[in-house]
């Protein structure tokens, strides 16, 4: 059986990234026919829409979806594209595993955690005013429901990957009602789950013991713009952008991301690291239950990094990514 699955090559390394994706997901046999529709950048420029109705139609019709990067027009009062796919879609889980990897020499070894980002609220719900001139608000909402309906897929995820601690970051002590709402939705969640061991932290406090020991953690439970943040520095704790991926996910409907962005200062050099949205492949290929096949990508992924003849530059080797792509498809 071929699955359909939707393809948004995405702006600036997008297109590099996601074909070097869709070459391995082939050579590997995973049997996926691809429905490319184009948001971002490229779609504003043909059809002044940067999500175009097709690209959701898309998305809602085939349920899984492969995403590169995408550019938000500047200045014309658009909603951020990726903001948008969230929203409409309601994919309110950012998931995001952050694992050390062989061949990549970084402070910590055996870094294995999870950061579960709210995807739909916060600060990102992109209303701003400006009360007077040069005085400006910007309005973080935060409603129960949406708390606790990320920290039930929290705890499911967790109880089906096995995963033993989770711990809440906020700042409540700020914003007690912002946060404190996030906070309180966690906690009596967390009520129905007393074998899973949980704490609550304030944010700042996270990202220090985090640079000091990340092998402490296990998962992270954020608000939209905290976990936008901890997820860049977490991705650092292991390697860079280049190596990991994402997914947002709702209950219907899953699209898979890296966590870095269209990288305009390499775009088009064909030298942009492949492996965080083929990792995300990875990751769309267990959602849909073909594990032997997402094995078989992992097992390329290990031997090429391990060997490390093939790394590219932002793991401090010379490989582009044609090079590192075709030495991946010879690991399969
Ligand atoms: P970025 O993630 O694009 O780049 C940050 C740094 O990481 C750059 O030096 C870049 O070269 C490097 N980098 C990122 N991915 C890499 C890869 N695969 N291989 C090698 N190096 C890589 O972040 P930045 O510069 O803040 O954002 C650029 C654009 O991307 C903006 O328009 C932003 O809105 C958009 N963006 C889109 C996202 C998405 O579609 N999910 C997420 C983050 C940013």
């Amino acid at each position: 059986m071929a699955y359909k699955a939707t393809l948004i090559p995405g702006d600036g390394i997008g297109p590099e990234v996601t074909g070097a994706t869709v070459r391995v997901l082939a050579a590997a046999g995973a049997p996926i026919e691809w429905e490319t529709v184009h948001a971002g950048r490229k779609a504003f420029e043909e059809t002044g829409i940067p999500v175009p109705e097709n690209v959701l139609t898309s998305l809602r019709t085939n349920r899984i979806g492969l995403k590169g990067p995408l550019e938000t027009p500047k200045g014309k009062g658009f909603r951020s594209a990726n903001v948008t796919i969230r929203q409409e879609l309601e994919l309110y889980t950012g998931l995001r595993p952050v694992k050390s990897l062989p061949g990549i020499i970084t402070p910590y070894e055996n870094v294995d955690l999870v950061v579960l980002r709210e995807n739909t609220e916060d600060l990102y719900a992109g209303i701003e005013h400006e009360l007077a001139p040069g005085q400006i608000i910007s309005v973080k909402v935060s409603t129960r429901s949406a708390g606790e309906r990320i920290s039930k897929w929290a705890f499911e995820y967790m109880r089906y990957r096995g995963r033993r601690l989770i711990s809440c970051c906020a700042k409540p002590s700020v914003n007690p009602m912002s946060d404190g709402a996030f906070v309180d939705a966690f906690q009596k969640i967390g009520q129905d789950y007393p074998y899973i061991a949980q704490n609550t932290m304030p944010i700042d406090n996270v990202s220090m013991a985090l640079a000091m020991d990340p092998t402490n953690f296990d998962v992270l439970l954020l608000q939209n713009l905290s976990g936008d943040i901890l997820s860049d520095l977490c991705a650092g704790l292991v390697g860079g952008l280049g190596v990991v991926p994402g997914a947002n996910v709702g209950d219907r409907i899953a699209v898979f991301e890296a966590v870095h962005g269209t990288a305009p200062d390499i775009a088009g050099k064909g030298i942009a690291n492949p492996l965080a949205v083929l990792m995300s492949g990875v990751m769309l290929l267990e959602h849909i239950g073909e594990r032997a096949i997402a094995d078989k990508v992992n097992r390329a992924i290990w031997d090429v990094l391990e060997k490390g003849e093939h790394l590219t530059g932002d793991l401090g080797g010379n490989a582009n990514t044609k090079t590192f792509t075709d030495a991946l498809i010879d690991a399969l």
